[in-house]
């Protein structure tokens, strides 16, 4: 789903006669799409290991000609010409911490002509309060199988680890086959938002004020992201149930709060700032008052 959504989206904003630069191309496959979408010439950044196999995915698909497949971060490359399109899916589990804001940024200035064509046009970062089943919890934290193998390896018991109480303030990555273990409390929340085409405009920061609508034990916050890649193209994780297939590829990331009982109309507020820097990249405060 995931690579036919962006494919879809090359196919509708690349013209023939386009350049395109495509930052963290990985295998490749995004820049072969490009080429056959019409884009004159592609240049493919790409920082990791995998340029090597880009290289050789161009020549076995006939289009060598067409890419130049560029080694290094794009902030520290520079092209012979600038794009008409910018393609990047350095988007992570929690959207923003594959540093796409810096990287579209950057890449507008120095590596796109003015007004340039972006996939992703826009990404926000969203958040749903939810109780995780605090066993199921436990056991992403400390699986008993690993307490198990740990012992035998050091002679030290790890048993008691799975069986003890969930710290709260650590962030958890969950996939989505795992959320059948998570209840969802009341509506989404706003945290982020990016908008790169066609206009400009970044909300790193918010505060927003939601209002629960099930009563549970409210232990954490799942964050998900949806990705506008082109006009009616959209790549999303979030995990509600929807007749929508969700892309398999990326986690929906748990932040763990102090679990406490929640009734229905209670209001609660995020205290939300993005910070690209450090381990652990989004910091949120959470309270639940009672209305
Ligand atoms: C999610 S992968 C892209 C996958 C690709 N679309 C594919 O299907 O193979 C992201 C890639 O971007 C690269 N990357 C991330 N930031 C980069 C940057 N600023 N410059 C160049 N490469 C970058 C990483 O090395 C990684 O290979």
């Amino acid at each position: 789903v995931r690579t036919q959504r962006l494919i879809a989206a090359i196919s509708a904003e690349v013209q023939p006669g386009d350049v395109v630069v495509e930052v963290g191309t990985g295998t490749g496959v995004l820049a072969v799409a490009a080429v056959q979408a019409g884009a004159r010439h592609v240049y493919a950044i790409e920082a990791g290991a995998l340029a090597p196999v880009a290289r050789e995915m161009m020549r076995a698909n006939g289009v060598a000609d067409r890419v130049t497949v560029v080694e290094g971060w794009s902030h520290a490359v520079s092209l012979p010409e600038r794009g008409d399109v910018f393609v990047s899916e350095t988007i992570g589990n929690a959207g923003f911490d594959e540093n796409l804001v810096a990287i579209a940024r950057d890449a507008a200035e120095r590596l796109l002509k003015p007004g340039a064509r972006m996939i992703p046009r826009r990404l926000s970062l969203r958040a749903l309060p939810v109780e995780a089943a605090a066993d199921w919890l436990a056991h992403q934290l400390f699986r008993p199988e690993s307490a198990a193998r740990w012992a035998e390896w050091y002679g030290i018991d790890f048993s008691v680890l799975p069986t003890l109480p969930v710290a709260s303030g650590s962030r958890r990555l969950v996939l989505p086959r795992g959320a059948e273990a998570v209840k969802v409390l009341g509506p989404m929340v706003d945290l982020a938002e990016a908008e790169f085409y066609p206009t400009w405009h970044t909300t790193m920061e918010s505060a927003p004020v939601a209002e629960l609508t099930l009563a549970g034990e409210w232990n954490a916050l799942q964050i998900f992201f949806e990705a506008e890649l082109s006009p009616g193209i959209v790549l999303s994780t979030d995990p509600r149930p929807a007749a929508e297939e969700k892309p398999d590829h990326w986690a929906t990331p748990l932040w763990l709060l102090p679990a406490q009982a929640v009734q229905p109309g209670q209001r609660w507020q995020i205290d939300f700032a993005w910070a690209p820097r450090g381990r652990h990249k989004l910091t949120v405060r959470a309270a639940a008052a009672t209305s």
